[in-house]
């Protein structure tokens, strides 16, 4: 029996792209299943960018404000992530939300990872959030993206320790090396075995 496709993956990024090059490297072993087809941007100049290139993989950058409304944004970004049929499409470290016709097009196949341990301390700033609160623990959560701001069903959430003298900065580094591993791991399983949402449940078989 030969071995199916490999998953479609496109990805979507911001900043500097570290999570993208952790599934871009396991993406190498052809056991994990899976292939970063493209990968957005919604900014130029990002290393998230130049990492794809130096993998080989087309990019494509739609900025919001090239667009007149919102909602032409919304509508170019679908078309682009469209043109590349992809099985799963992954926001890793993408600092926008998407609206009603992305989610219409993917709002089943939508992943998002965030830097905090759901559904505390959602937005841009998780790790500074969860220091200024003085929790013991942090973490990344993995999630299907739905309408509201980090809330929809959760994949799978990895913790790690809060020290004393963590600053944004190095407690901000620690999640990232085990969301990283979370995110390669999860999105693995997510493409070779599939999965289930009931009642905000997601269930890999
Ligand atoms: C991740 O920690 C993600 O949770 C947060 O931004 C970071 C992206 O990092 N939203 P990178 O661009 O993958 O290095």
């Amino acid at each position: 029996m030969t071995d199916p496709a490999p998953a479609r993956l496109v990805v979507l990024v911001s900043g500097s792209g570290s999570n993208l090059q952790a599934l871009l490297d396991a993406a190498t072993d052809p056991a994990y299943g899976a292939q970063v087809v493209a990968v957005g941007a919604d900014r130029d100049g990002i290393a998230g960018l130049d990492r794809a290139a130096a993998a080989g993989v087309p990019t494509f950058v739609d900025p919001v404000k090239a667009y007149e409304t919102r909602d032409d944004w919304d509508a170019a970004l679908t078309a682009h992530v469209s043109e590349h049929k992809p099985d799963l499409i992954i926001s890793a470290g993408f600092l926008k939300l998407v609206g009603a016709r992305f989610l219409a097009a993917f709002g089943d196949r939508y992943i998002n990872t965030h830097n905090a341990l759901l559904p505390s301390f959602p937005g841009i700033h998780g790790p500074r959030d969860a220091l200024a609160y003085g929790v013991k623990l942090a973490g990344a959560t993995l999630f299907f993206v739905d309408a509201g701001v980090d809330t929809g069903p959760i994949v799978a959430q990895v913790s790690v320790p809060v020290l004393d003298d963590d600053t944004e900065e190095t407690l901000t580094e620690r999640i990232k090396v085990a969301e990283r591993a979370q995110l390669v791991d999860y999105v693995g399983r997510l493409v070779r075995e599939g999965w289930t949402i009931e009642n905000r449940k997601v269930r890999i078989p």
